[in-house]
Parts: C-alpha cells; structure tokens; sequence
C-alpha cells in the first residue's frame, strides 16, 4: 500500500476503490509484494540449490497457494486438510511436504497415501512409520535443536521445553529406530520459532544440524524451517536476507564439500512471503471519547485479527480517508465483547465517524486465524494482481453459521 498525493493505493489503484467494490472489512493482497519477496529469498540464496517451501498456515487461500506454484515454490503443510489444499491448487505431491506435530498415526498413513514428503516430529511416529513402512518410504525429522529464538514464547518452537521435533539429546535413539527398521531419512529439519531477531540463532541451528547431518548417509535436504523477520513498524529489526543468505550458504556449501555430496537448502518462509502483502481494511463504527482516551471502534476485532491480543503484536493503522488530516492519539478497538485492542495510543490523521482504516501487515497469520467468535462473519478476501483486484474469497454469510448445526 503506497501514499502518493494524498491517496492510499495498491499497485496503482485506489484503496477506496476497493472497499467501493467489496465492502469492509475485507482482506486485500498484494501480489506483487508476494513476488518481491521470494525474489529476495532467491537472489540472498543464490550459492546454493535453494527449495522454498511456503508455510502454507500464513494464508491458505487458494489463489495464493496457486500463486506460490506459478512462481516455483514449494509447500510445507501441517495438516492433512492443508496438504489436500495444495493438491487442489495443482500442486503434485513430490512438491509438499507434510510437517505435522502430534497427529495420530492415521493422519501419517494418509499422507503417505496422497504422495507428500513426510517430515516426522516424534519418536513414537517415527517407530510406527518403520514398523509399516520399513525401508519403503523416505521420511525427513523434525530436530528440536534446543535452542530459544524467536519475537515470543508462544511462537518459539525449537527450546527444550517446546512441544514440537525430535530433542537432538534423543539422536541415538533416531538413529537405533532409523538403524532397525532401515528408514530411507533423505532430510533433517528444524523450525526454531518465528521473528527470529538474532541472525546467530540460523548459524547455530546450522551447526546442530551439521553434526546431526553426519549420521546419515542418504540425505538430500536440510531444511531451516521459516522465522525469517519483518518489519511491523518502522525501525523495526529485520532479518537481512542478504547477509543471512550469504553466510549461510558459505557453510552450508562448506558442510556439503564434508558431506561428500551436494544437498538442497530447504527454508519455510510464512510471515516473510505473506504478511507485508496484506492489509486488513476496516471501517470507523464510531468514535468514543472518554474521560481516558478515544476509542475508534473499527467492524472489525480479534475474531478477524488475532494477533495483537495473541502476541501483543504491532500492526500499524492509517487512516485512508483523511491521510493528510492533524495528527491526534487513538485507540483502536474491535467489537467484539472482550477486550480486543487492535492498537492502543496510535497517531492517527483525524478520524471520523465512517472513515476507512487500514491494518498493515495482516497477511500472515490474518484470516487464517480468524473465526467466527461473537458469530460474526469471517471477511472477504481479495487479492491485486496485474492492477486488478479480485475476489478471492467471498465474505461468509448467515447461512455459514447455520450450515453444520442441527436443530433437535
Ligand atoms: N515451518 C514450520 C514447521 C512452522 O511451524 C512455521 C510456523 C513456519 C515454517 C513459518 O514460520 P514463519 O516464517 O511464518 O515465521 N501465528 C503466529 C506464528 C506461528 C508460527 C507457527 N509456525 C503469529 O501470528 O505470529
């Protein structure tokens, strides 16, 4: 979303033009900051045989996991019902790989019934897959590298205290049931957390996965996982692509000439492809002053955002319809019947009853975790391609409320 001579626009087209068309709230896309950014992946890891996987829980949308293919990335899925997403957006199988934390066995059969790359986060799993699958099918592991990073501790996934991968303590017991059952392992995987600040934190993880690596011959692919940073407001630590691609693929490539074969540099990317492309766009209810503050309150709230009352996280807000107008203090709330701040003590061009607000940063983790609380209705989605935009999702309606209900 660019300002340019006092209008808020995408790729060229007014973001009033939108709302005009599809309503408020809507989610809007952009495509061409999606393709921005896989650029960059590709032009930082440039000296090795990179694989995106997109981490398809940022946004499931089909248009968008479309796109993903149309530009040559890859998958990562965590359900069965996202993997069967990325078949229907035209994926092949060999193209996804299937990452899930704690499912039950039946899910893993399924996997390997669709096709996808099984990546297994647990013992347990991995015994079950040897047990029926023996030397049948390639699966990766999931490593716990046990290793804190990431912007919180609910979104830290690779400490020793975190339920997700296979403990690097635990290695000799991977490598007794890999050595039993004589499990084809073609990857080692690792996702530490999300927002990961530090670049120091992908060198470690490299080095356990290094040393980890040595014990299997066959592999074809370490996966970093995702975690890559981006700026939710200006001044904002980014994790520099350049520099971490660079230097992470010297010992990458350093790690393969060891090996004595050259492997494929996997990463999953959610927030880092996704979230700068979106925008949520909201409408001022109303506006309430009190004795404390003014509150605008949007139609919108955490059922549609929930990540500032998830994660405390910052999302800037600016106003469209007034953008060159005094700067005054607000705080943005939903209406939702908790409390659900979507930005507290902002500096907002006046605002005013009616006025279209926008939420930046909203493409990651936006609509799909959205839900119906209050029984409201999730918003439409639309994404801006080719100065187009398109409805991708249609707003849902009352009868999505009452489609699964059983009325004794
Ligand atoms: N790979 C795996 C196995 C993951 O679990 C995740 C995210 C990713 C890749 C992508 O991480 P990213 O590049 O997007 O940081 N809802 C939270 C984020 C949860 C991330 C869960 N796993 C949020 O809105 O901040």
């Amino acid at each position: 979303m660019e300002l340019t001579n006092g209008q808020y626009s995408i790729q060229s087209i007014p973001v009033n033009d939108i709302t005009q068309e599809f309503g408020t709230p809507v989610y809007v896309y952009d495509e061409a900051v999606i393709v921005r950014q896989i650029e960059s992946l590709r032009k930082g890891f440039s000296s090795v045989n990179l694989r995106i996987k997109y981490a398809a829980k940022a946004l499931t949308n089909l248009s968008i996991l479309r796109l993903m293919k149309k530009q040559g990335v890859g998958v990562d899925v965590v359900s069965i019902e996202e993997a069967r997403l990325a078949v229907h957006a035209g994926y092949t199988p060999e193209e996804i790989s299937f990452t899930p934390n704690g499912v039950v066995f039946e899910e893993i059969i399924a996997a390997v019934n669709l096709g996808v790359a099984i990546n297994i986060d647990n013992l347990p799993t991995l015994q079950k897959f040897g047990e029926r699958y023996g030397n049948q099918k390639p699966c990766s592991l999931r490593i716990n590298p046990g290793i804190m990073a990431g912007g919180n501790y609910k979104i830290s996934t690779g400490h020793l205290q975190s339920k997700f991968g296979i403990s690097i303590q635990q290695l000799s017991q991977i490598l007794d049931i890999v050595k039993k059952f004589d499990i084809p392992v073609s990857g080692l995987h690792v996702h530490t957390g999300s927002e990961i600040g530090d670049l120091d934190v992908f060198f470690k993880v490299a080095d356990v996965l290094f040393s980890a690596a040595r014990n299997f011959p066959a592999l074809k692919f370490l996966d970093f996982g995702g975690g890559f940073k981006v700026a939710y407001k200006p001044g904002d630590f980014v994790t520099n692509i350049e520099d971490l691609g660079t230097k992470l693929g010297k010992a990458f490539n350093q790690f393969c000439q060891e090996y004595g074969q050259s492997l494929e540099l996997w990463i999953e990317p959610g927030k880092f492809l996704v979230s700068e492309a979106g925008t949520l766009l909201v409408k001022t209810s109303l506006v309430k002053e009190t004795p404390m503050l003014t509150f605008l309150h949007v139609n919108s709230g955490l059922n549609h955002l929930l990540r500032p009352m998830m994660y405390d996280a910052h999302h800037e807000i600016v106003n469209v319809s007034n953008p060159l107008g005094p700067q005054k203090k607000y705080t943005v709330v939903g209406y939702i019947c908790e409390t659900d701040t979507l930005g507290a003590d902002r500096l907002l061009n006046e605002v005013r009853e009616g006025d279209l607000l926008a939420i930046k940063n909203a493409g990651a983790y936006g609509f799909t975790m959205a839900s119906n609380y209050n029984s409201r209705l999730r918003p439409a989605e639309v994404l801006v391609t080719n100065k187009t935009a398109k409805l991708i999702r249609k707003q849902e309606s009352f009868d999505d409320l009452l489609k699964n209900q059983i009325d004794l």
